[in-house]
């Protein structure tokens, strides 16, 4: 799963007992090499399915970490693309590989943009807002774009109950909450707490329309449902 350019045990466990915020200034300069950044291929599978919902022209990356959903962005937005993260770290590496891009550092739930925004895009980091925060979140992207502007993520199929994948995801969220029961600061980051259902209802309250397109590109299930689902969300 690691590579030998990719964080220690010991980094990582001390990453781990940070906020995230310190977390991933610890982690930034290896982040790339860890399973946490979003791979290319669901990265060029995200920009085959926007290309078909374009065109678009300004676009911002929320929580863009070290840059990897500003590479779809620079794909499929004909003007600024911006990204914004709130670890200084992160950015920092973010900017090394995206020269032309706009990098703001920020809180994602309070977000410092006008409402002109054409697309907004968001890669791995919902797991790190809780089910409340999730509203906030959405509320500040939908602030952020113009009228009739579109926010889009990619949303993996949750995997089977039982299977290996349901359990190592079920145990990941259990040690967490025991260790944000027993340590502080607080590290926010749980793999089941952004489903379909809730996701969708949330961003309505926000004042999106939602639809969802199927990333054909990452192919089917056994029962011809998506492997990955892009959710669409516009503003009113
Ligand atoms: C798992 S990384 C994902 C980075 C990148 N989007 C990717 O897919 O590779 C999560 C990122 O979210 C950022 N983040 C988490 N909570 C945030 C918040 N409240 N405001 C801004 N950035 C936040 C972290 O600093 C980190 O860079």
């Amino acid at each position: 799963m690691f590579t030998p350019q990719g964080p220690s045990l010991r980094e990582l466990t001390a990453q781990a007992l940070s906020s995230v915020e310190h977390g991933y200034d610890l982690l930034a300069s290896k982040f790339d090499a860890t399973p946490f950044r979003t791979s290319d291929r669901l990265l060029t599978s995200v920009a085959r399915t926007l290309e078909g919902l374009g065109p678009f022209d300004s676009g911002l990356d929320v929580c863009c970490g070290t840059g990897a959903g500003l590479s779809v962005l620079r794909s499929v937005c004909a003007g600024r693309i911006t990204g914004v993260d709130f670890s200084r770290n992160m950015l920092a590496e973010a900017r090394r590989a995206h020269p032309a891009a706009t990098l703001v550092r920020a809180d994602a739930l309070a977000l410092p943009f006008a409402p002109v925004l054409d697309l907004a895009v968001s890669f791995g980091a919902f797991g790190h807002f809780l089910p409340n925060e999730q509203r906030t979140l959405f509320a500040q992207v939908h602030a952020s774009l113009r009228p009739g502007g579109t926010f889009a993520f990619p949303l993996p199929a949750p995997p089977p109950v039982g299977s290996r994948l349901y359990w190592t995801l079920w145990g990941f969220d259990a040690a967490m909450r025991v260790r944000n029961a027993l340590w502080r600061p607080p590290f926010v980051m749980y793999y089941r707490t952004f489903r379909l259902g809730d996701v969708r209802s949330r961003l309505e309250d926000a004042g999106f329309t939602v639809s969802l397109t199927p990333v054909e590109t990452l192919g089917r299930r056994e029962d011809d449902s998506p492997h990955c689902r892009l959710v669409v969300a516009r503003k009113i």
